[in-house]
Protein backbone atom coordinates (compact mmCIF):
# COMPACT_ATOMS: atom_id res chain seq x y z
CA UNK A 1 0.00 0.00 0.00
CA UNK A 2 1.89 3.19 -0.82
CA UNK A 3 1.18 5.34 1.76
CA UNK A 4 3.07 8.41 2.64
CA UNK A 5 4.31 8.33 6.35
CA UNK A 6 7.24 9.61 6.48
CA UNK A 7 10.15 10.50 3.84
CA UNK A 8 12.95 8.34 4.58
CA UNK A 9 10.28 5.36 3.91
CA UNK A 10 9.61 6.64 0.25
CA UNK A 11 12.30 5.34 -2.11
CA UNK A 12 14.33 9.12 -3.45
CA UNK A 13 13.36 8.31 -7.11
CA UNK A 14 9.63 8.92 -6.21
CA UNK A 15 10.21 11.00 -4.50
CA UNK A 16 11.83 12.37 -7.53
CA UNK A 17 8.88 11.99 -9.43
CA UNK A 18 6.60 13.36 -7.20
CA UNK A 19 8.48 16.61 -7.16
CA UNK A 20 8.75 16.59 -11.03
CA UNK A 21 5.01 15.68 -11.14
CA UNK A 22 3.98 19.07 -8.70
CA UNK A 23 6.02 20.98 -10.82
CA UNK A 24 4.54 20.39 -14.02
CA UNK A 25 1.29 20.04 -12.67
CA UNK A 26 1.63 23.66 -11.20
CA UNK A 27 2.83 24.90 -14.74
CA UNK A 28 0.31 23.25 -16.44
CA UNK A 29 -2.48 25.61 -14.72
CA UNK A 30 -0.08 28.87 -15.00
CA UNK A 31 -1.94 30.84 -17.10
CA UNK A 32 -4.93 29.08 -18.23
CA UNK A 33 -8.78 30.21 -18.17
CA UNK A 34 -10.68 28.92 -15.12
CA UNK A 35 -12.57 27.00 -17.50
CA UNK A 36 -9.55 25.00 -18.75
CA UNK A 37 -8.62 24.19 -15.62
CA UNK A 38 -10.67 21.44 -14.27
CA UNK A 39 -10.93 19.14 -17.73
CA UNK A 40 -8.02 16.85 -16.05
CA UNK A 41 -9.99 15.08 -13.69
CA UNK A 42 -7.86 11.90 -12.09
CA UNK A 43 -9.32 11.59 -8.91
CA UNK A 44 -12.92 11.45 -10.32
CA UNK A 45 -15.17 9.51 -8.30
CA UNK A 46 -12.64 9.44 -5.26
CA UNK A 47 -13.76 10.49 -2.06
CA UNK A 48 -10.71 11.75 0.42
CA UNK A 49 -10.85 11.83 4.31
CA UNK A 50 -9.12 14.59 5.63
CA UNK A 51 -8.77 14.49 9.22
CA UNK A 52 -7.41 16.94 11.49
CA UNK A 53 -6.85 16.09 15.20
CA UNK A 54 -5.05 19.57 15.76
CA UNK A 55 -5.87 23.07 14.28
CA UNK A 56 -4.69 23.67 10.95
CA UNK A 57 -4.50 26.71 7.52
CA UNK A 58 -1.86 25.59 5.06
CA UNK A 59 -2.64 21.49 5.63
CA UNK A 60 -6.73 21.61 5.25
CA UNK A 61 -7.25 24.25 2.89
CA UNK A 62 -4.31 23.20 0.37
CA UNK A 63 -5.49 19.12 0.47
CA UNK A 64 -8.97 20.64 -0.08
CA UNK A 65 -8.32 22.68 -3.06
CA UNK A 66 -5.97 19.99 -4.19
CA UNK A 67 -8.57 17.12 -4.42
CA UNK A 68 -11.09 19.50 -5.68
CA UNK A 69 -8.53 20.91 -8.67
CA UNK A 70 -8.21 16.83 -9.04
CA UNK A 71 -11.70 16.18 -9.51
CA UNK A 72 -12.10 13.96 -6.37
CA UNK A 73 -14.32 15.36 -3.51
CA UNK A 74 -13.62 15.72 0.43
CA UNK A 75 -14.73 15.36 4.15
CA UNK A 76 -12.85 17.10 6.59
CA UNK A 77 -13.18 15.93 10.61
CA UNK A 78 -12.07 17.45 13.51
CA UNK A 79 -11.37 15.67 16.99
CA UNK A 80 -14.52 16.26 17.97
CA UNK A 81 -16.49 15.08 15.20
CA UNK A 82 -14.72 11.79 15.38
CA UNK A 83 -15.22 8.80 17.79
CA UNK A 84 -11.05 7.85 17.29
CA UNK A 85 -9.77 9.55 19.93
CA UNK A 86 -13.18 8.73 22.13
CA UNK A 87 -12.86 5.47 23.08
CA UNK A 88 -12.66 3.72 19.44
CA UNK A 89 -9.42 2.13 18.68
CA UNK A 90 -7.31 3.71 15.97
CA UNK A 91 -7.25 0.30 13.78
CA UNK A 92 -11.12 0.10 14.11
CA UNK A 93 -11.23 3.48 12.67
CA UNK A 94 -9.26 2.74 10.57
CA UNK A 95 -10.95 -0.37 9.41
CA UNK A 96 -14.38 1.75 8.78
CA UNK A 97 -13.04 4.55 7.25
CA UNK A 98 -11.11 2.11 4.72
CA UNK A 99 -14.49 1.22 4.12
CA UNK A 100 -16.02 4.75 2.98
CA UNK A 101 -12.79 6.65 1.43
CA UNK A 102 -10.15 6.03 -1.17
CA UNK A 103 -7.42 7.83 1.03
CA UNK A 104 -6.88 9.06 4.16
CA UNK A 105 -5.01 11.93 4.96
CA UNK A 106 -4.50 12.58 8.97
CA UNK A 107 -2.98 15.37 11.20
CA UNK A 108 -2.24 13.58 14.78
CA UNK A 109 -0.51 13.59 17.75
CA UNK A 110 1.78 10.71 18.07
CA UNK A 111 3.71 9.05 15.32
CA UNK A 112 2.51 5.66 16.67
CA UNK A 113 -1.40 6.51 15.62
CA UNK A 114 -0.61 7.50 11.51
CA UNK A 115 1.69 4.46 11.48
CA UNK A 116 -0.87 1.93 13.04
CA UNK A 117 -3.91 4.32 10.86
CA UNK A 118 -1.75 3.00 7.58
CA UNK A 119 -1.16 -1.08 9.29
CA UNK A 120 -5.03 -1.32 9.44
CA UNK A 121 -6.39 0.88 7.04
CA UNK A 122 -6.89 -0.92 3.17
CA UNK A 123 -6.57 2.49 1.62
CA UNK A 124 -3.44 4.84 1.94
CA UNK A 125 -3.06 7.19 4.28
CA UNK A 126 -0.92 10.41 4.32
CA UNK A 127 0.77 12.07 7.25
CA UNK A 128 -0.16 15.62 7.57
CA UNK A 129 1.86 16.45 10.61
CA UNK A 130 2.63 14.28 14.03
CA UNK A 131 4.45 15.46 16.80
CA UNK A 132 7.67 14.47 15.22
CA UNK A 133 7.30 14.78 11.78
CA UNK A 134 5.69 16.91 8.59
CA UNK A 135 6.87 15.29 5.31
CA UNK A 136 4.35 17.34 2.93
CA UNK A 137 5.98 20.12 4.58
CA UNK A 138 9.77 19.44 3.29
CA UNK A 139 8.47 18.13 0.36
CA UNK A 140 6.96 22.03 -0.88
CA UNK A 141 10.42 23.23 0.59
CA UNK A 142 12.60 20.69 -1.62
CA UNK A 143 10.44 22.08 -4.57
CA UNK A 144 10.67 25.41 -3.76
CA UNK A 145 14.54 25.71 -3.76
CA UNK A 146 14.54 24.20 -6.84
CA UNK A 147 12.11 26.43 -8.57
CA UNK A 148 14.43 29.35 -7.36
CA UNK A 149 18.05 27.73 -7.26
CA UNK A 150 17.81 24.68 -9.13
CA UNK A 151 19.11 20.94 -7.35
CA UNK A 152 19.35 21.17 -3.78
CA UNK A 153 22.04 18.36 -3.93
CA UNK A 154 25.11 19.14 -2.41
CA UNK A 155 23.87 22.64 -0.80
CA UNK A 156 24.46 23.71 2.87
CA UNK A 157 20.97 23.86 4.38
CA UNK A 158 21.07 25.10 8.21
CA UNK A 159 17.94 24.42 10.29
CA UNK A 160 18.23 27.15 12.83
CA UNK A 161 16.21 27.19 16.22
CA UNK A 162 13.86 23.99 17.82
CA UNK A 163 14.51 20.68 16.24
CA UNK A 164 11.16 20.24 15.55
CA UNK A 165 9.09 17.79 13.80
CA UNK A 166 9.64 19.94 10.22
CA UNK A 167 13.24 19.86 11.77
CA UNK A 168 13.37 15.69 11.82
CA UNK A 169 11.55 15.44 8.39
CA UNK A 170 14.30 17.83 6.67
CA UNK A 171 16.66 15.55 8.02
CA UNK A 172 15.04 12.68 6.21
CA UNK A 173 15.34 14.67 3.06
CA UNK A 174 18.56 15.22 3.34
CA UNK A 175 19.90 11.54 3.15
CA UNK A 176 16.93 11.49 0.12
CA UNK A 177 18.05 14.17 -1.27
CA UNK A 178 21.65 14.68 -1.11
CA UNK A 179 21.95 17.91 1.15
CA UNK A 180 24.15 18.53 3.87
CA UNK A 181 22.16 20.03 6.99
CA UNK A 182 23.83 21.78 9.67
CA UNK A 183 21.39 22.51 12.98
CA UNK A 184 21.91 25.49 14.93
CA UNK A 185 20.16 25.74 18.29
CA UNK A 186 20.27 24.50 21.50
CA UNK A 187 21.56 21.16 22.77
CA UNK A 188 18.67 20.89 24.63
CA UNK A 189 16.35 21.22 21.64
CA UNK A 190 18.44 19.10 19.11
CA UNK A 191 16.48 17.00 17.02
CA UNK A 192 15.74 13.35 18.36
CA UNK A 193 19.26 11.25 17.66
CA UNK A 194 16.70 8.57 15.58
CA UNK A 195 16.69 11.11 12.99
CA UNK A 196 19.99 12.03 13.05
CA UNK A 197 21.61 8.73 12.90
CA UNK A 198 19.09 7.32 10.34
CA UNK A 199 20.33 10.60 8.07
CA UNK A 200 23.85 9.60 8.81
CA UNK A 201 23.62 6.44 8.23
CA UNK A 202 21.91 6.80 4.96
CA UNK A 203 24.87 8.65 4.28
CA UNK A 204 23.73 12.73 4.93
CA UNK A 205 26.59 14.85 5.92
CA UNK A 206 24.30 16.21 9.09
CA UNK A 207 26.66 18.99 11.59
CA UNK A 208 26.04 20.52 14.76
CA UNK A 209 26.99 24.34 15.58
CA UNK A 210 25.20 26.48 18.43
CA UNK A 211 27.81 29.23 17.21
CA UNK A 212 25.41 31.24 14.85
CA UNK A 213 28.00 32.81 13.08
CA UNK A 214 29.72 29.64 12.24
CA UNK A 215 26.85 28.24 11.05
CA UNK A 216 25.61 30.68 8.78
CA UNK A 217 28.81 30.74 6.97
CA UNK A 218 28.16 29.05 3.16
CA UNK A 219 24.81 28.53 3.99
CA UNK A 220 22.23 28.40 0.52
CA UNK A 221 19.25 27.59 2.63
CA UNK A 222 18.07 29.13 6.60
CA UNK A 223 15.20 27.57 7.34
CA UNK A 224 13.47 27.80 11.22
CA UNK A 225 9.84 26.94 13.02
CA UNK A 226 7.66 28.43 15.80
CA UNK A 227 9.39 28.61 19.17
CA UNK A 228 6.31 26.49 20.76
CA UNK A 229 4.89 23.84 18.28
CA UNK A 230 1.18 22.57 19.07
CA UNK A 231 2.05 20.19 20.93
CA UNK A 232 4.70 21.56 23.11
CA UNK A 233 3.44 22.61 26.63
CA UNK A 234 2.84 26.15 27.24
CA UNK A 235 4.05 25.92 30.58
CA UNK A 236 7.66 25.51 29.24
CA UNK A 237 7.13 28.07 27.01
CA UNK A 238 9.51 30.74 28.96
CA UNK A 239 12.90 28.64 29.31
CA UNK A 240 11.72 27.71 25.94
CA UNK A 241 12.19 31.14 24.71
CA UNK A 242 15.16 32.08 26.86
CA UNK A 243 17.22 28.52 25.19
CA UNK A 244 15.87 30.21 21.20
CA UNK A 245 16.05 33.87 21.31
CA UNK A 246 19.84 33.54 20.70
CA UNK A 247 18.76 32.10 17.63
CA UNK A 248 16.54 34.46 16.16
CA UNK A 249 16.82 34.73 12.28
CA UNK A 250 16.96 38.88 12.04
CA UNK A 251 18.56 40.40 9.01
CA UNK A 252 22.08 40.30 10.22
CA UNK A 253 21.52 36.44 10.60
CA UNK A 254 20.78 36.30 6.72
CA UNK A 255 23.69 38.58 5.85
CA UNK A 256 25.74 35.40 7.40
CA UNK A 257 24.42 33.47 5.00
CA UNK A 258 25.67 33.24 1.22
CA UNK A 259 24.59 36.63 -0.34
CA UNK A 260 21.65 34.38 -2.64
CA UNK A 261 20.83 32.22 0.38
CA UNK A 262 17.27 31.85 0.65
CA UNK A 263 14.90 32.28 4.03
CA UNK A 264 11.90 29.08 4.70
CA UNK A 265 9.18 28.78 7.45
CA UNK A 266 6.41 26.33 7.49
CA UNK A 267 4.40 28.52 8.85
CA UNK A 268 2.03 30.01 11.01
CA UNK A 269 4.89 32.16 12.27
CA UNK A 270 5.29 34.29 15.27
CA UNK A 271 7.29 37.17 13.72
CA UNK A 272 9.19 38.86 16.36
CA UNK A 273 9.87 35.59 17.95
CA UNK A 274 11.97 33.07 15.54
CA UNK A 275 12.12 35.62 12.77
CA UNK A 276 11.70 39.34 12.36
CA UNK A 277 9.56 40.66 9.73
CA UNK A 278 12.09 42.27 7.81
CA UNK A 279 12.92 38.66 7.32
CA UNK A 280 9.89 37.07 6.23
CA UNK A 281 9.03 40.02 4.38
CA UNK A 282 13.01 40.51 2.62
CA UNK A 283 14.11 39.84 -0.78
CA UNK A 284 15.49 36.52 0.46
CA UNK A 285 12.21 34.63 1.75
CA UNK A 286 10.25 32.36 -0.35
CA UNK A 287 7.70 31.03 2.54
CA UNK A 288 4.54 32.27 0.46
CA UNK A 289 6.06 30.34 -2.69
CA UNK A 290 6.43 27.32 0.11
CA UNK A 291 2.81 27.62 1.30
CA UNK A 292 1.51 27.75 -2.34
CA UNK A 293 3.63 24.66 -3.21
CA UNK A 294 1.77 22.34 0.05
CA UNK A 295 -1.06 22.64 -2.77
CA UNK A 296 1.23 21.59 -5.81
CA UNK A 297 3.45 18.58 -4.12
CA UNK A 298 0.08 17.08 -2.46
CA UNK A 299 -2.05 16.79 -5.19
CA UNK A 300 1.23 15.00 -6.68
CA UNK A 301 1.47 12.62 -3.53
CA UNK A 302 -1.88 11.79 -3.46
CA UNK A 303 -1.74 10.80 -7.39
CA UNK A 304 1.37 8.67 -6.48
CA UNK A 305 -0.46 6.84 -3.31
CA UNK A 306 -3.85 6.39 -5.67
CA UNK A 307 -1.24 5.42 -8.78
CA UNK A 308 -3.26 8.19 -10.76
N1 LIG B 1 2.71 24.62 7.62
C1 LIG B 1 1.58 24.01 8.01
O1 LIG B 1 1.44 22.78 8.02
O2 LIG B 1 0.59 24.89 8.33
P1 LIG B 1 -0.81 24.54 8.99
O3 LIG B 1 -0.57 24.16 10.42
O4 LIG B 1 -1.62 25.82 8.87
O5 LIG B 1 -1.44 23.40 8.23
N1 LIG C 1 6.40 22.73 14.45
C1 LIG C 1 5.08 23.26 14.16
C2 LIG C 1 4.77 23.14 12.72
C3 LIG C 1 3.45 23.72 12.31
C4 LIG C 1 3.14 23.52 10.86
C5 LIG C 1 4.05 22.56 15.01
O1 LIG C 1 4.08 21.33 15.10
O2 LIG C 1 3.22 23.25 15.61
Amino acid sequence: MPHFLEIFRTDANDLRRIIAAAKSMKSARLGLPKAALDQKRPLAGHMIALIFEKPSTRTRVSFDVGVRQLGGETIVLSRNDMQLGHGETIADSARVLSRYVDLIVLRTFEEAVIHEMAEYATVPVINGLTNRTHPCQVMADVMTFEEHRGSLADKKVVWVGDGTNVCASFLQASAKFDFKLTYCGPTELRPDDEFVNFAVAAGAAVTFERDIERAMDGADLVVTDTWISMHDSKDTSSEREALLRPYQVTEAVMRLAKADALFMHCLPAHRGEEVTSDVMDGSQSVIWDEAENRLHVQKAIMRWCLNQ
